[in-house]
């Protein structure tokens, strides 16, 4: 019952990405392989800001608790704690999400909200992408030992790897982010 739904997903999130590719009127498999797609600000919702809840969330609430709701298809859930590869297992996935979603912010030519380019040419910011990668992967190995007072450790690693990059180029006027 579970595994056909699924597959419907699957298909169906897959369309938009095909139809992007055409778009860009390449047939050269090497300059189809990376695109942004948006600005850095929205990728920083889209694809930073989730993941980064759930590993947080398990200093708190331990993910060995979580139970989908009454009556909720697992394969459905809009909460990765309570999917079919929920609870501890989701904290694993989310870390290695974001450790993987690390590359995306090397990709060429992408913007920051304010139209300046992300200062992928400062030292720093190399930096600080490493030290988003090396928390995270701290997080998985953490989320393996299912061991909450070791969520606590690395949830501050990690939030002080967002902290120290958004320091340098977020927390500041709109206009004068990422100069
Ligand atoms: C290498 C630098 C860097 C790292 C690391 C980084 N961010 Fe960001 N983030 C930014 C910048 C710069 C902006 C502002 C972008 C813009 O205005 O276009 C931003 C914006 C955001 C926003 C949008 C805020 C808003 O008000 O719209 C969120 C949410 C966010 N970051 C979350 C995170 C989280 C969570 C992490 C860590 C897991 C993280 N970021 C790590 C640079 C970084």
């Amino acid at each position: 019952m579970t595994l056909p739904i699924m597959l419907v997903l699957v298909w169906n999130l897959s369309l938009p990405a095909q139809t992007v590719s055409k778009g860009a009127g390449s047939s050269d498999p090497a300059t189809a392989a990376m695109q942004v797609q948006t600005d850095l600000n929205r990728l920083m919702r889209g694809v930073f800001y989730p993941p980064s809840n759930v590993v947080f969330s398990a200093q708190n609430d331990d993910p060995a608790d979580v139970k989908p709701a009454p009556g909720q298809d697992p394969s459905m859930a809009t909460d990765p704690l309570k999917s079919t590869f929920g609870r501890w297992q989701a904290v694993e996935n989310a870390a290695l999400a974001l450790s993987e979603s690390a590359n995306l912010l090397l990709i060429p030519d992408r913007k920051c909200a304010n139209g300046f380019p992300v200062p992928l040419n400062s030292p720093d910011w190399s930096k600080f992408v490493q030290s988003l990668r090396d928390a995270a992967m701290k997080a998985y190995q953490a989320a393996q030992t299912k061991n909450q007072d070791k969520m606590v450790d690395v949830a501050e690693t990690l939030s002080t790897a967002c902290a120290s990059c958004h320091r340098k180029w977020r927390d500041k006027p709109r206009a004068d982010r990422c100069k």
